[in-house]
């Protein structure tokens, strides 16, 4: 017996991000998956330890920023066509503080990163078609925090992203996943005492009763890859976050 639109293999996918966090945790669904898996990130060192952790012949790490567009350009002369793109890149350095204070010239890399960034994949990757492109928002643009402007910002601004390049670059499907608090180094960045006292009364306010954990994005990502039918779509991965 045949399952019927069970059979998407994922083939070849780049995650950019792909060193830590929810892009580790998507590398390894992907080479789960039996997909062939090229993770990308700024350090040589932590993509080396994540090739280690991740362990499979399957796998290829390269260097390269990815709001720098030579860079970008570079990285799909280098890899060729792929049939899935993955963004998890985001670097929250100098991006929170009140808009009054705001410093813009370390601010703005975050812009560069997660915005400019997701354009420039948009501009270079090669993607046989079927295949996707992939952000990652989040809760901020839903419930933003005082002092979050940029990251809200940014993030409400990828959605509106996805929705447009889903028109142009169409068959390519483009879709943004939308974390919500998930317990990764992120926030180890954050300029807060209480951080461990904040991650404890975020998950007991929940309506999952946890925070979540990189492999529910992966899972989530995952299934945008292979569902022929999503397109333009923002899939809220957040615990119920944005109901409480
Ligand atoms: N964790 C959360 O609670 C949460 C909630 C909502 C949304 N998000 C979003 O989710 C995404 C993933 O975050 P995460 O929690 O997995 O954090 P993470 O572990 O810090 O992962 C971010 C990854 O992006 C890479 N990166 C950063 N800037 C880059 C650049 N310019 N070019 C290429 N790679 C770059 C980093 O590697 P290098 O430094 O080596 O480049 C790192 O591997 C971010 O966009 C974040 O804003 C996170």
């Amino acid at each position: 017996m045949t399952h019927k639109g069970f059979e998407n293999e994922i083939g070849r996918a780049v995650v950019i991000g792909g060193g830590s966090g929810m892009g580790l945790a998507i590398a390894d669904a992907l080479l789960a998956a039996g997909a062939e898996v090229t993770i990308v990130g700024r350090s040589a060192e932590r993509l080396a330890d994540a090739v280690r952790e991740l362990g499979d012949g399957k796998l290829n790490a390269i260097t390269a920023n990815v709001g720098d567009e030579e860079q970008v350009e570079r990285l799909f002369d280098t890899i060729g066509a792929v049939d899935h793109v993955i963004t998890t890149a985001g670097d929250t350095t100098g991006t929170y503080g009140p808009i009054k204070d705001f410093d813009f010239t370390n601010g703005r890399g975050f812009i560069e990163t997660k915005l400019v960034g997701s354009m420039l994949l948009a501009k270079h990757a090669r993607i046989t078609p079927g295949g996707s492109l992939t952000f990652t928002s989040g809760i901020a643009a839903y419930r933003p925090a005082s002092g979050g402007a940029m990251v809200a910002a940014v993030n409400a601004a990828l959605e509106g992203l996805a929705r447009a390049l889903a028109v142009e670059l169409a068959p390519t499907r483009v879709n943004a996943v939308s974390p919500g608090w998930v317990r990764t180094g992120i926030w180890d960045k954050m300029p807060w005492d209480d951080r461990e006292d904040r991650l404890r009364a975020m998950a007991e306010r929940l309506p999952a009763g946890r925070l979540g954990a990189p492999e529910d994005i992966a899972q989530a990502a995952l299934s945008l890859l292979r569902n022929p039918f999503i397109t333009g779509t923002v899939l809220h991965v957040d615990g119920g976050h944005r109901l409480v």
